[in-house]
């Protein structure tokens, strides 16, 4: 854990440069707008540590897939979120010596982002081998307006000499992903122009033919002047084009380069016209200039607060906390697109492909259900409805057949493309995420239309993969699922989890719901999905009927609690706090083996399966199994720790939850599990605005009907959140005096809170 970081209800701020932080806060201070982000790199050369990162939504690369081991139906291919062309570069050197802060010495360096605002800045003073000294500052946004713009406000200030300077200022797609497989280069050039001010490549990535076109436009200033350059240098070589000026720097004079970059792919525009519809957005750029621009970005993200954001009174770390989390989510997925989804590291790192997981229906959608429109989270259902063919195809691969649909573990475009055996072909929890934000989805928003739409054929599909993936143990006289890994991925093939084999009978039930829920609203619908799907219903619905009720779960009476597999007690039973310091985190420290062979959980996996299913459990039940497992959880998934505070808040252990939140909420800006550097944990975030909303808030949705059981931490003066709900928006506080709720829009309603009616108005 670290805590370099200054405390702040909205910036994130880092004084001092240190270079062994400098990969985490790229990671941490990452902007981005839904349609692109990019890491926090400098805009001068470094030559010390640091993962060069920026991205495109939608754009990937298939890269062949490289196992030790090659096991069958592993996919052929990794899909990758690619390091696209590099916009933000503006070089700059003085008498032969090149600005770059791992060779200057660097004094009162600062970085800040401003959530309010979505402003990154940076400012410095570095010292040259000879003397000569800079002041920096720099701002940079991608503009929440307009999707394909960033901009850059650059200044220099000679601070004890008068001299020339060259400023190379460009765009690259020449870049490189850490994770390439192979080392090979996923762009190739299709198109490159630099003239005065100006220069645009179009680049298209190999397999895919995606084209990604990057322009520049960019003007010098001095004292709001543009000033006069000496010799421009039209600079060209492969994928990259740019110009190289020679500007007058004069002491204690401020020198301003904007640099206007417009970033437009093949996803938005035809191939053929991307060319010009990228000299028009930046035209747009450079009319408006740097302060409009972020005038109209800080607009949007004045809304955008109003919608989603969380005070917290009283404790600023927490504050910062949820407002970092709100803030990455926000600007990883707008939910304007339905072909987007959001990566687990949305666009602050490679790891994870930027590719789509379970995390989005287990973890992502309460948040976007209840901060937007229904739109928002209705998109992102369709997503994994336009995939049902290929989950499809992917179950029919592992032999499965009659239309069993298996949903991918890790994805970009439907196809499955994570290669590890204990995942790819064990975690199957996973197609049944998609069942369960359909549950989700239509409880929160009432629109049962969604399953005579389009969730019955999901449901279908999900069903029947079950019903073939079960095998009925006559020794047991029940059925059982084998060779799994659950959530918890400490745990590989082992037999019925618990959570597996709740979550599968679930949505055998689930799914015979829908079905008699579309039969009576649309027979006619009814009989076409029925055709479309080549369903026998009264064959198929019978022998799911046969399953659920005798599905076999996994329990320990003498303890009263759930096993979380077959044989979980046989293991040595030890608690997290006994283990040393130096032993965390586990998958960093300890062998594979080891590991499997301990009790240790990386992520909620009972707890889970209790969260989702909460009101089949007595309260009684649900402590016993939170009292056993939490003790054992080593939380080495970001996703975990919601969950527990979730559970926590609901048993009254304020003080666990507290903690359980901060870590949540400051996982990244602490850099709890020491691997940040590699990218934010984006679809955690979502966890942790469920800690609020749900953990302290208690909110609930029974039968269309809000509930909310409210608690305050101690160390909380007050909290407020914000939720639509059904075409209303309401607001409630929780400060130490009690409850507020507020309809700020939409018709009447009542809601329950701690167990008493209140009629909204
Ligand atoms: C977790 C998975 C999760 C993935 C991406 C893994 O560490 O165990 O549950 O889907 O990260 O967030």
């Amino acid at each position: 854990m670290k805590e370099y970081l200054k405390h702040h209800e909205w910036q994130i701020i880092e004084e001092g440069l240190d270079p062994h932080y400098n990969k985490i806060s790229e990671s941490v201070f990452s902007i981005g707008n839904g349609r692109m982000g990019q890491r926090a790199n400098f805009e001068e050369e470094y030559s010390g540590e640091t993962l060069r990162g920026s991205y495109v939504a939608g754009v990937y690369y298939p890269d062949k897939t490289r196992v030790g081991w090659w096991k069958n139906g592993y996919p052929e291919y990794f899909a990758k979120v690619l390091n696209a062309p590099n916009w933000i570069g503006i070089h700059i050197s003085i008498e032969n010596q090149k600005l770059d802060l791992a060779k200057c010495k660097v004094e009162d360096f600062t970085r800040i982002l401003d959530m309010k605002t979505g402003l990154l800045s940076r400012s410095f003073v570095a010292t040259f081998a000879d003397g000569k000294k800079v002041r920096v500052e720099s701002k940079r946004f991608c503009s929440m307006a307009h999707g394909e713009i960033g901009a850059i406000r650059y200044a220099i200030t000679p601070l004890n000499f008068s001299g020339k300077a060259f400023l190379s200022i460009y765009v690259d797609a020449d870049v490189v992903n850490k994770d390439s497989n192979y080392d090979e280069k996923f762009w190739e050039e299709v198109y490159k122009a630099a003239s005065e001010g100006k220069a645009i490549v179009t680049a298209q990535t190999k397999k895919t033919f995606f084209h990604v076109t990057t322009g520049m436009r960019y003007v010098v200033e001095s004292e709001g002047k543009k000033v006069n350059y000496g010799r421009i240098n039209i600079e060209q070589r492969e994928k990259f084009a740019g110009n190289i000026i020679q500007v007058d720097l004069v002491e204690g004079k401020e020198l301003v380069v904007y640099k206007y970059a417009a970033i437009l792919s093949s996803e938005n525009h035809p191939k053929d016209q991307l060319v010009a519809a990228c000299n028009k957005v930046l035209d747009e750029a450079f009319t408006k200039k740097f302060d409009k621009l972020f005038e109209e970005h800080a607009k949007v993200w004045e809304h955008k607060w109003e919608e989603c954001d969380i005070t917290i009174e009283g404790d600023i770390a927490a504050q910062q906390g949820i407002r970092f989390n709100i803030f990455q989510l926000t600007q990883t997925y707008t939910g304007e697109d339905e072909r987007l989804n959001i990566g687990p590291k949305g666009f602050t790192g490679e790891k994870y492909g930027g590719s789509t997981y379970w995390d989005t229906e287990a973890y992502c959608l309460p948040f976007y259900l209840s901060t937007s429109e229904p739109k928002v989270a209705r998109n992102l259902l369709i997503y994994r409805y336009k995939h049902l063919e290929k989950a499809i195809e992917n179950a029919k691969k592992l032999g499965f057949k009659d239309g069993a649909a298996f949903y991918p573990f890790v994805t970009m475009n439907g196809e499955e493309c994570h290669n590890e055996w204990e995942i790819t072909f064990e975690e199957i929890h996973r197609t049944s995420a998609m069942a369960y934000a359909m549950r989700d989805y239509v409880e929160y928003t009432g629109d049962k239309n969604y399953f005579t739409e389009f969730g019955l054929e999901v449901l279908i599909g999900i069903a029947r993969f079950w019903a073939q993936r079960v095998n009925f143990s006559a020794e047991k006289n029940k059925y059982v699922i084998l060779g799994v890994t659950g959530p918890n991925e400490y745990e590989n093939n082992v037999n019925n989890n618990w959570y597996t084999n709740y979550l599968g009978a679930w949505t055998l039930r689930f799914a015979q719901q829908a079905i008699d829920y579309v039969k009576s609203a649309d027979s006619k619908r009814f009989g076409e999905i029925v055709s479309k799907t080549n369903f026998k219903e009264q064959e198929e619905t019978s022998k799911w009927k046969e399953i659920v009720e005798k599905m076999y779960y996994p329990l320990d009476e003498k303890r009263g609690i759930i096993l979380q597999q077959d044989g979980f007690m046989d293991k040595e039973i030890l608690r997290v706090s006994e283990l040393k310091k130096e032993d965390r985190p586990i998958n960093q420290k300890w062998s594979w083996d080891r590991i499997l062979r301990s009790c240790f959980i990386k992520q909620a996996d009972v707890l889970q399966g209790i969260f989702l299913f909460e009101d089949d459990f007595d309260i009684e039940t649900i402590r016993k199994n939170y009292d056993f497992y939490e003790p054992l959880t080593v939380h080495e998934s970001s996703l975990s720790p919601c969950v527990h505070v979730i559970l926590a808040s609901k048993l009254g252990y304020k003080s666990s939850a507290y903690d359980l939140y901060l870590r949540t909420a400051r996982l990244d800006l602490d850099d709890y599990n020491n691997d940040t550097e590699e990218g934010c944990h984006i679809t955690s975030m979502a966890g942790t605005w469920m800690s609020v909303v749900k953990g302290f808030g208690g909110m609930r949705i029974r039968e269309g009907k809000l509930y909310f059981n409210p608690f305050i931490p101690d160390q909380w003066k007050s909290y407020s959140f914000r939720i639509e709900f059904r075409g209303r928006v309401l607001k409630i506080k929780v400060s130490k005096d009690g409850v507020e709720t507020k309809l700020e829009s939409g018709a009447p309603l009542t809601i329950d809170v701690k167990g008493e009616s209140v009629e909204l108005k």
